[in-house]
């Protein structure tokens, strides 16, 4: 019987290209909104830590407005696509490290900004993972957190968890607003800003990115089909399967 983290690395490991390429995770407003809130608030000597960097995409948002930034994924796959991606941008100070975001391997207060995008959804232990972004943030640095956001109704939250399971058996959850508020103060932040974008996924796209198994692929639909007018409406169903989801940005500094 395999880990969490075995299950992460092997739904990941082998897909990094294709996250290189998705459109879904290459572009969006969040990026931008990121890349603003960064160059506004961080000096250009600042140094950035981007938790579960998957291909890339939030680092290379970042880069331009820091020193330095760190990627860091426990995806060896994935790092090896980084670095190739960036020495195509011409961001040579863009460092990559393999480890969990759970346990960093990295010094105390020597981070102006840790950052993560659609990643928090698969970590087995988000508090100790803001713990950890906790501790290497410098007094008064700033936490971006960008992530696919749960439901707070519990009928349309609960289906929705149930494809994402269906579709990736490497997803914990995707956490509501409310939960955000809850685990970041827990932690030690105040939220200063949130921002929502909906974010149309392409259903065949959407399972083909992770290797869903066509049983699967099957479950879903057939939850899809039964799914009541709340869930419908909700996600924007379209007759195929493609659906809208919300992916909220919190950008957060740790209470002093
Ligand atoms: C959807 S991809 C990331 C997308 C990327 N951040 C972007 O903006 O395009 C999710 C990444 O999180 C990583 N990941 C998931 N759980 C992790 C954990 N507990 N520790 C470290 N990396 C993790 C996976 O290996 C994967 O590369």
């Amino acid at each position: 019987m395999r880990t969490h983290n075995e299950s992460v690395n092997s739904q990941f490991d082998s897909q990094a290209n294709a996250y290189l390429s998705s459109a879904v995770h290459a572009q969006g407003d969040d990026l931008k909104a990121a890349g603003d809130y960064v160059a506004q608030h961080i000096a250009p000597t600042g140094v950035g830590l981007d938790l579960g960097c998957g291909a890339g995409h939030l680092s290379f948002a970042l880069a331009p407005a820091l020193a330095k930034v760190v990627a860091a994924d426990a995806s060896p796959g994935m790092l090896e696509v980084v670095e190739k991606a960036a020495a195509q941008r011409g961001f040579s100070h863009i460092e990559t490290v393999q480890t969990m975001v759970e346990s960093l391997p990295l010094a105390d207060a020597s981070f102006d900004v840790v950052a993560t995008r659609y990643s928090a959804h698969h970590w087995g232990d988000v508090p100790a993972a803001l713990s950890e972004a906790r501790r290497v943030l410098k007094p008064g640095g700033v936490l971006l957190v960008i992530d696919v956001l749960g439901y707070e109704n519990p009928l349309v939250d609960t289906h929705f968890q149930t494809i994402e399971l269906l579709r990736d058996t490497s997803h914990v959850r995707d956490y509501a607003e409310t939960e955000w508020q809850r685990m970041l103060a827990d932690a030690g932040f105040t939220i200063e800003g949130t921002q929502a974008w909906p974010v149309r996924l392409e259903f065949s796209s959407w399972v083909e990115r992770m290797r869903t198994p066509e049983l699967n692929v099957q479950a879903i639909r057939a939850l899809q089909n039964v799914a009541p007018k709340q869930v419908h409406e909700a996600l924007h169903y379209e007759d195929e399967g493609s659906f809208t989801m919300i992916t909220g940005l919190f950008c957060c500094r740790g209470v002093a």
